[in-house]
Parts: structure tokens; sequence; C-alpha cells
């Protein structure tokens, strides 16, 4: 079987569906479709051999492709005309499906993206972990795989002098405009519509223009607590006059009952990232509450908190088991967030060291070990890489390590101190199956694999979550 990795690929051609490729723009072949890739495209072989991605195509497909890119070792290309369709293949809920970069697999039922997220797992672990005679468990698929998103990042366009809001086009920053996205929070989608519908009451609220950095509106970005109905929305605009904002966030807060708070966030710098460095309440309070499990979760606007609540209750469940405690373990939970895994751990240890640089989260896991009343949850601010020395330097060394980094994995001296220091039990919770098996290829040097299993966190996407239980070989 053929495996690539297609995620470094998206990052670095921004706009190549834009993009007409001069010498091959309007050249077309018939393309079957024999795979598809950590990113979600599928993939085919050109005439010569070469290997072209499909976006929105399924294995087992035949396909009339549009070449619209071709490199030296691989083709881009857009299906034309379905020849023949898989029995995996189902109309997609969402009218924006062929355009927006947020979902990649509506196309395909359920089973059929659970199945194809183990084989790219399976793939990645074997291809460039070198993990042979491997187990996966069946991934923990989502009862309900819609409207699950706790978290919204909306940008603005404007359209016939009207405030639109929508999704970012694949690979581009054209505004698509979208009333209702099927993996949102309903109460994410409600929100949006109230806020875009006042906002074009007032007259001259401009919307960021990126090309010239100029403009006043950027993103909403919403937050909402899955089990509580809380929401939380920040205006992110640059730092030019947002006049009436105090009397639109009256209003909205008046006719949204589930809105805690308004705030708005100022980024004037030419960039992608989305949040920038101040932020100010409006009205209101500048957090929301969630629950997973029978946990209670303080949540500001900065901090991470994992995107389909429901779900994560699973995930946890998952690393619950496989830390298999006694009583008296010392866990480190590092890249912890607001705390979220260590305070889901069941009390059954001697103490629980979380480890998280950003530091309102660092103010919120604490908080949040408080208001669950665990006295032996503990919060370190901080670089993992500095602090886990530090606590594998102390009397009692921690028994279990529990990562859950970023999607970079963790890097080269982290590896190596856990190797030195002779940790006994690791579990790894990653998001990202290639970082994860570059990092398992060092690891199984010194520990067993004792269980793979991934969660389906992000339906109707190719995203990956998976949790890795190690224990040192003897
Ligand atoms: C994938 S999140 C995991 C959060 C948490 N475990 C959860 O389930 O909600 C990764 C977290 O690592 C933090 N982080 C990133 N780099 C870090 C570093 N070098 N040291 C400590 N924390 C870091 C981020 O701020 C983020 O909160």
């Amino acid at each position: 079987m053929r495996f690539f990795y297609k995620e470094k690929l998206i990052i670095g051609e921004i706009n190549i569906f834009d993009i007409k490729d001069k010498k091959n723009g309007n050249k077309k072949q018939i393309i079957e479709i024999d795979n598809i890739t950590y990113g979600g495209d599928g993939i085919g072989s050109l005439s010569s051999g070469k290997v072209i991605f499909v976006p929105k195509t399924i294995p087992g497909e035949k396909h009339l492709v549009k070449i619209t890119k071709e490199k030296k070792n691989y083709a881009y290309g857009i299906t034309k005309k379905t020849l023949k369709k898989s029995k995996s293949r189902i109309n997609p809920k969402c009218e924006i499906f062929e355009d927006c970069g947020g979902c990649q697999w509506q196309h395909i039922n359920y089973e059929k993206q659970k199945d194809f997220k183990e084989q790219i797992l399976r793939d990645s672990l074997l291809k460039i972990g070198k993990l042979e005679k491997i187990k996966i468990n069946p991934i923990i698929g989502s009862e309900y795989p819609w409207y699950y998103r706790n978290k919204s990042i909306i940008p603005f366009t404007k359209e016939a002098g009207r405030i639109v809001a929508g999704f970012y086009k694949r690979g581009t920053h054209q505004v698509i405009k979208n009333q209702t996205c099927y993996i949102q929070h309903q109460l994410i989608n409600r929100i949006k519509r109230y806020t875009i519908d006042l906002l074009n009451e007032y007259k001259n609220i401009s919307v960021y223009d990126e090309n010239i950095n100029k403009g006043l509106l950027r993103h909403l970005y919403i937050r909402v607590g899955t089990c509580t109905n809380q929401a939380l929305l920040t205006f992110i605009t640059t730092d030019e006059r947002f006049e009436k904002l105090e009397e639109i966030a009256d209003i909205l807060m008046g006719k949204i009952p589930e809105l805690e708070g308004i705030m708005r966030n100022i980024n004037n710098k030419k960039t992608n990232v989305i949040l920038g460095n101040k932020s100010h309440l409006i009205t209101g309070k500048d957090y929301i509450y969630d629950y997973i499990g029978n946990r209670k979760y303080k949540i500001g606007l900065t901090s991470f908190f994992q995107i389909n609540t429901l779900q994560s209750e699973k995930l946890y469940d998952v690393v619950q088991r496989y830390t298999n405690m006694s009583g008296n373990e010392i866990i480190v939970d590092a890249y912890s967030g607001i705390g979220s895994i260590a305070i889901s751990l069941k009390e059954n240890y001697e103490a629980v060291y979380g480890i998280e640089s950003n530091k309102n989260a660092v103010k919120d896991s604490r908080y949040n070990a408080a208001i669950n009343e665990l006295n032996n949850c503990h919060f370190i601010k901080g670089d993992v890489k500095k602090e886990i020395p530090k606590l594998l330097n102390k009397v009692k060394k921690p028994d279990i390590i529990i990562f859950d980094p970023p999607r970079s994995g963790l890097n080269k001296e982290i590896l190596k101190t856990v190797i030195d220091h002779k940790i006994k039990e690791i579990i790894y919770v990653s998001c990202n199956p290639t970082t994860l098996a570059r990092d398992l290829k060092i690891l199984k040097e010194e520990f067993e694999v004792l269980n793979i299993q991934p969660v389906d966190m992000f339906a109707q996407t190719y995203h990956i979550e998976t949790v890795i239980q190690l224990r040192r070989l003897a």
C-alpha cells in the first residue's frame, strides 16, 4: 500500500487550488483512487505513474480529474466527473462542503471515516515509526458525529456592502458565506447569526482586509460549554475605533441568554495568528464553565480545551485505564492546558503535577483543581523540556508521565530525558499520527507499546487522536 503524508504539502502549498498551472491547467485524465492521505485527499496515479492527490474522493472510485498543478514527484487535481462511486459515498450535509477548508470527509459515511482513520494511523506507525506487528484497538467513535465543536473562529467579509461571515475556502483566505456549520455546536451557529445581523444594523463597520492591513473586524471567536450551554463571544479586531461596541454587546447579552460574556481582542499584526496579545472584557464574564464527566472546568479565552467535549470524556477514560494506579504513584501531566487530564484522574495517586506554558491556562488549572476539591493536584508554569528534568531529580521520581503535546509532538531533548531517567510508564496522547510515529520510533527502543487506542474527536475531518500506553522494557 502506498503511503503519503499530505499535511506538509497542504501547509506548504497555500492557494494551490487557485493557481492555474499554465502547462497542465486544462489537462484531464481518468484516475482510479486507490488510497487516502492523512490530510483527507484521495490518491491515484497519472498515466505517467506520478502520484496525484484529489480531494473529496474515496478509494475504489474512478474520476475524470482536471490536473490543477503538477510538481516533479506529484500532482494535484479536482474531480470534473465521478465515473465510479464508492458504496461509502453519501451526500454531504453542508452546502459549502465542496469548497470549505473545514471538513474533508462529509462525503464519506461515518463508519468508513473511522476505518480510514485506523488505516492511516496503522500506515503512519508502520512506515514512519517502523512499528511492526502492532495491534490497534478499534477506534472509539462518536454516537452523534455532528454539531460537536465547542469553539469556532469565524472570519468576515463584505458582500454587496453587507458584513457576512463564513469559512475560508480550502487553502485560501477567501471567505465563503455560511449560515449553519454542521460540525459546530448549534449555539455557535445561533450566536454567529444574531451577531452578524446586528452588526449589519450599524453603518460603517469595516471588515479587515489582510492585503492592506486595514479595517476593523477580523474574526468572531465563540466558545461554548457543551454540558453547561454557556457561551463566550470575542470580537477579534484591529485597534481601530469600534463605536457602539458596548451597545452591541448589551443587545447581544439581552438577546442570547446563554452568553456569559463578550470580550474584545486586539490583533493589529499582518499575520495568520488569530488572537492578538491584548484582550479586555466588554460585558459579563471572561470565562465559561464546562464539564467533562463529573469534573468541572473553568475555560478562559486563550486556554486550550478539547474541541469535542463528549468525546473527551471517552479519551480521558482511556488515559485513566492506562494509568493503572495502585494509590501511591506520582504522575506528571505534561502539556496540561487547563488541567483537564490531571483533574479527570480518579484520586488514586499520591500526587499529580501538571506542566503548562500558558500562564492563563495554569491559573485556570489551579482554580479547576480547587473547585473539584483536588488537594494533590499541582500545576507548574513552565516549559515541559525544562520542568520534567526538575521533577525527575526529586527524591520521589514520577512513576508515570502523560504527554499530550501540540501537533509538533515531543522534541528530542524530552525523549532523551525520559529514556535516560528510566521512567517506567508513559501515556502519550497525540493529535498527529505523523509526529506520534516519529517519536515512537525512538521510544520503542526502550519501551514496549502495550496499547494503541484511537478516539474519534473530529468527525467529518481527517484529524486523528490516539492514546498510546508504553511500558519500559524489562
Ligand atoms: C494539546 S494541548 C493539551 C491540553 C490538555 N492536556 C487537554 O487535554 O486539554 C497542548 C498544551 O500544551 C501547551 N504547551 C505547548 N508547548 C508547551 C511547552 N513547551 N511546555 C509546556 N506547555 C506547552 C499548550 O499551551 C497547550 O495547552
